[in-house]
C-alpha cells in the first residue's frame, strides 16, 4: 500500500552539558547521517555543525549550570535534520546573535552559527530567554556527479571540531575562510515539519 521509499528514521540523545559529550554527539550523528549517500566530506561538515551547536548548548546555553542537552536526528531516505535543544538561558536576540563574529563572550570568535549555516542547508533557531534554545538544521547530500568528477570545487575539509569550540582558542584561517565564503543551496522549499 505504501509507496515510501524509506520510513522515517530517527535518533535521540540526552546528553549532560559536559563538554566531553560534544563529541559524543558528533559521532552519533554522523553515524546516523551515515545512512544517506553523503560524502564523508558532507560528513565533516554535520560534524561540525553539531559540534558548534551543542558546545553552544553547553557554553551558552547552561554555563557552570548543569542540565540536559538533547540533541535529535532524523530523515526520511532523502534529507537529514538534526536538533539541538537546551533547556539554558536562552538568547536575547537571535538575528544578532547569528551575526558572523558576534559573540556574548569577548573571549570567543562568534563563528558557530556561521560554521553552522555553512555547512548545512538550512538552520533555524528558536529561544526563549531564560527557557532555553532550539536550533534545527536541514542538510541534503548533494547529487554525485559521477565518483571522481572534479565538479565541485574544494569546499574546506574540515577534520574537526571548530577549535574555538572548546575551550576558547581561535579558529584556523582556513575554517574562518570557510564560513565566509559559505555556500548556500536553494534548498528545500520549507522546512517541512523537521519531524
Ligand atoms: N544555546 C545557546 N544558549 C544561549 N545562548 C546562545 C546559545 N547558542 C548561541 N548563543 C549565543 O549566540 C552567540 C553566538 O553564538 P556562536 O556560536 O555564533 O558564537 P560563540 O559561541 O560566541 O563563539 P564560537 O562559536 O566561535 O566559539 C553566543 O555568543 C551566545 O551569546
Ligand atoms: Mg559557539
Amino acid at each position: 500500500m505504501s509507496r515510501r521509499a524509506t520510513a522515517p528514521r530517527w535518533l535521540e540523545l540526552r546528553l549532560s552539558s559536559q563538554a566531553e559529550n560534544v563529541g559524543v554527539a558528533r559521532v552519533a550523528v554522523a553515524a546516523f547521517a551515515a545512512q544517506l549517500p553523503f560524502t564523508l566530506s558532507e560528513l565533516e561538515e554535520i560534524k561540525v555543525a553539531v559540534s558548534e551547536a551543542v558546545t553552544n548548548a553547553v557554553v551558552h546555553g547552561y554555563g557552570h549550570d548543569h542540565g540536559v542537552v538533547t540533541v535529535r536526528a532524523g530523515h526520511d531516505g532523502r534529507r537529514l535534520w538534526v536538533e539541538v535543544a537546551d533547556s539554558g538561558r536562552g538568547i536575547a536576540d537571535i538575528e544578532q546573535a547569528r551575526q558572523p563574529a558576534f559573540s556574548t563572550d569577548p573571549e570567543r570568535m562568534g563563528m558557530g552559527f556561521a560554521f553552522m549555516e555553512a555547512f548545512m542547508d538550512q538552520v533555524d533557531v528558536e529561544s526563549v530567554p531564560g527557557a532555553g534554545t532550539t536550533v534545527r538544521m536541514y542538510k541534503r547530500p548533494r547529487p554525485q556527479e559521477g565518483s571522481g568528477t572534479p565538479g565541485e570545487p574544494a569546499r574546506p575539509a574540515v577534520a574537526g571540531p571548530h577549535p574555538a569550540a572548546l575551550p576558547s582558542t581561535g579558529a584556523p584561517p582556513s575554517q574562518a575562510e570557510a564560513a565566509a565564503g559559505r555556500v548556500e543551496e536553494p534548498g528545500p522549499a520549507g522546512p517541512a515539519g523537521g519531524r
